[in-house]
């Protein structure tokens, strides 16, 4: 089985030295690509900035934006069964970016936004993927709801939903407590590392397509 992980954040550019990006530290894609290596799967791992190490024997395609990341998915998506993206991708970029360093002329600035495409929402109806769809869900509130919601209006056959509002869950940590939500299934995962937590997801897909 081939396996597609998107993880890491994405960085999106203002001016030469200045980004939008968020804190995702990439871990738990990265533990994704090393469980499904563990299980005998082949892994492709397209990720943005980290500081991490690609675990051993898992094919790697670097990217900074979302655009970059979408146009790597779209590529890649047609050998793959099993697509679980992980990234935390921004959803907004700057219009512009500014060739030269913007200098401190103003009291106040505005910088102005625009949506970044969705990769996940574009599996089913741009990319045609059928294989087994596998999202992430980062909430701060109405956590199930908003995994439910993301099920089925991205086609996804599972959602890993975390509640980034607790301390030591999902981004920027070492550990992590999810909900995986399926289709009349909900199952709480407790807190854990993210390599068990990875594994166990790993585990799950692929009972998913056995079943
Ligand atoms: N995602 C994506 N492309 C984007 C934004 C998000 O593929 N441009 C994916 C993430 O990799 C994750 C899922 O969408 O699998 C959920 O991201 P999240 O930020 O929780 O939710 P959004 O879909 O952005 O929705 P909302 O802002 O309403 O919470």
């Amino acid at each position: 089985m081939r396996f597609l992980i998107t993880a890491g954040p994405t960085r999106e550019a203002i001016d030469p030295v200045r980004y939008i990006s968020n804190r995702s530290s990439g871990r738990m894609g990265y533990a994704l690509a090393g469980a499904v290596r563990h299980e005998g799967h082949e892994a492709l791992l397209i990720s943005g900035p980290t500081s991490l190490d690609v675990p051993e024997g898992v094919d790697f395609i670097s990217v900074t934006t979302a655009q970059q990341m979408y146009e790597a998915v779209q590529d890649m998506v047609g050998g793959v069964d099993v697509a679980i993206l992980c990234a935390a991708v921004a959803d907004y970029r700057p219009i512009s970016y500014s060739n030269q360093k913007i200098k401190k002329e103003v009291e106040r600035m505005t910088l102005e936004l625009e949506r970044t495409p969705d990769i996940l929402g574009s599996m089913r109806r741009v990319f045609g993927f059928r294989g087994v769809l596998v999202g992430f869900a980062a909430e701060t509130q109405n956590l199930l709801a908003g995994a439910r919601n993301k099920l089925e209006a991205k086609g996804c056959d599972m959602v890993v939903a975390n509640d980034v509002s607790q301390p030591g869950v999902g981004f920027d940590a070492s550990t992590n407590e999810v909900w995986l939500v399926r289709k009349g299934r909900e199952e709480k995962l407790e807190r854990d590392t993210k390599h068990r937590i990875a594994l166990r997801i790993v585990q799950e897909t692929l009972s998913l397509i056995a079943g």
